[in-house]
């Protein structure tokens, strides 16, 4: 998957792609590759237009990249969905892997153990909790209970609420969210 941040270059006068990180997943081995679009050449992005075209091969990966893609992409299956957004491709695409996901990497990148397993706790009734990264926390989790978590009709804040979930995510953030 592929994920295309746009940029306006007032300078060329052209809409372009300015940040496209691609990650891959095997759903057998569970194995993930990640890529940025910095060429190996020049370490410079390789940005452009629609029409932007480059070698897999030319850009930085796992074994490279100064930019620790596992901070945030952890857990189960290696990519972060907000359900029902546009980069929600559960219904075209099994993203479930058959065994949880490790990233391939030389730089000793790793998916660490769940933070709430499956089934341990009232967020973990459909899925693990990531193990919680001050990223993580801040970019993930701390939204998706007040935007999208359980449902986006009846998100579950977390402040003052002493609910089924908001208990939960309140031992969360206390544990491990702070820099
Ligand atoms: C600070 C947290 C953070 C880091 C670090 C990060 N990402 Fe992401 N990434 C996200 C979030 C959050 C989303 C979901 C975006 C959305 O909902 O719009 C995402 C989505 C993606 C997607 C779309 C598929 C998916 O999982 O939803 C790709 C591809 C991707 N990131 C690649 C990368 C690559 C490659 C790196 C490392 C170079 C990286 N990301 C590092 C937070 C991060
Ligand atoms: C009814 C089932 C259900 C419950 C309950 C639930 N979630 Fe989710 N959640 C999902 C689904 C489906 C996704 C889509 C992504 C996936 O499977 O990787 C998701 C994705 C997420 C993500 C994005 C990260 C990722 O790996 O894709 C976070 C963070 C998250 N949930 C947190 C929570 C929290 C916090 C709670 C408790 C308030 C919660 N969830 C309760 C179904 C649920």
């Amino acid at each position: 998957m592929a994920l295309p941040r746009w940029r306006i270059n007032e300078a060329a006068g052209i809409n372009e792609v300015n940040l496209l990180g691609i990650i891959c997943q095997s759903q057998t081995t569970g194995k993930a590759c990640f890529w940025d679009n910095i060429s190996k050449e020049t370490g410079q992005r390789i940005r452009g237009g629609e029409d932007l075209t480059f070698k897999i091969a030319d850009i930085h990966n796992g074994d490279m990249l100064g930019e620790n893609c596992t901070q945030c992409h952890r857990g189960k299956n290696v990519f972060l969905i907000h359900p029902g957004t546009t980069i929600d491709i559960s219904s075209d695409y099994d993203i479930d892997p058959n065994v949880r996901y490790q990233p391939v990497s030389s730089q000793g990148w790793t998916n660490p153990p769940a933070f709430t397993e499956l089934g341990d706790g009232a967020c973990a009734s459909c899925h693990e909790i990531g193990d919680l990264s001050f990223s993580y926390c801040n970019m993930l989790l701390k939204k998706a209970a007040n935007l999208t978590m359980p449902n986006a009709d009846n998100p579950a804040g977390w402040v003052g609420d002493d609910s089924f979930y908001g208990t939960h995510i309140q031992a969360m953030i206390d544990d491990r969210c702070s820099p």
